[in-house]
């Protein structure tokens, strides 16, 4: 049994990165969800904010916690002692970007390794930046993101 990172900047977390945490999850002994802290990047909910409702959606999960990181994602893996780092492939498109990502942190530590799960044909058309421009629109978020997420994306729209 393994431990094992899945990293993501989840602004916000949708059911599309729920689907793999919990096939993740089932697969290994722990999963540190590590939500990326990038000052540089625009997020439209905080750090506090995405990890608090990633553990609000995840509550009943004993074996998977969530914590923010910063820096080399390299770093922050072996912090933990995983050795796997979990990603999700929606579609072609997704595996230039994930290819480079994996070889490059395979280069910076060869004994770690990447593992991709293929999402659920259900969201495999589904972003965070999807999620945030149904909301802005006042779309229907019902089947695509926890409720949590879902009214704290409508609060946050009606503050701008
Ligand atoms: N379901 C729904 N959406 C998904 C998804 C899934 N299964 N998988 C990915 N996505 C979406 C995300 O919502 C996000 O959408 P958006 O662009 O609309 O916001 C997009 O795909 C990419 O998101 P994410 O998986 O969070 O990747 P990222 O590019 O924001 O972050 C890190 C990737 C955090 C792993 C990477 O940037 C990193 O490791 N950074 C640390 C610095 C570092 O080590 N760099 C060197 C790496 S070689």
């Amino acid at each position: 049994m393994k431990i094992a990172v899945y990293p993501g900047s989840f602004d916000p977390v949708t059911n599309g990165h729920l689907d793999i945490i919990k096939r993740a999850a089932s697969l290994c002994e722990e999963l540190y969800v590590a939500v990326l802290e990038n000052p540089v990047k625009n997020s439209l909910f905080t750090i506090e904010e995405r990890v608090s409702m990633l553990q609000e959606a995840l509550k009943e999960f004993d074996n998977v916690k969530v914590e923010p990181f910063r820096g080399l994602l390299i770093d922050y893996v072996k912090q933990t002692g995983a050795q796997l780092i979990i990603r999700g492939l929606r579609a072609v498109s997704d595996y230039e970007y994930e290819l480079q990502m994996a070889l490059a942190n395979k280069k910076l530590d060869p004994e770690i390794e990447t593992v991709f799960l293929v999402a659920n044909t259900e969201y495999s058309f589904l972003s965070s930046s999807l999620v945030k421009e149904l909301a802005a629109f006042k779309g229907e978020l019902n089947e695509l993101v926890p409720s949590c997420v879902k009214h704290k994306l409508q609060e946050k729209m009606k503050e701008r």
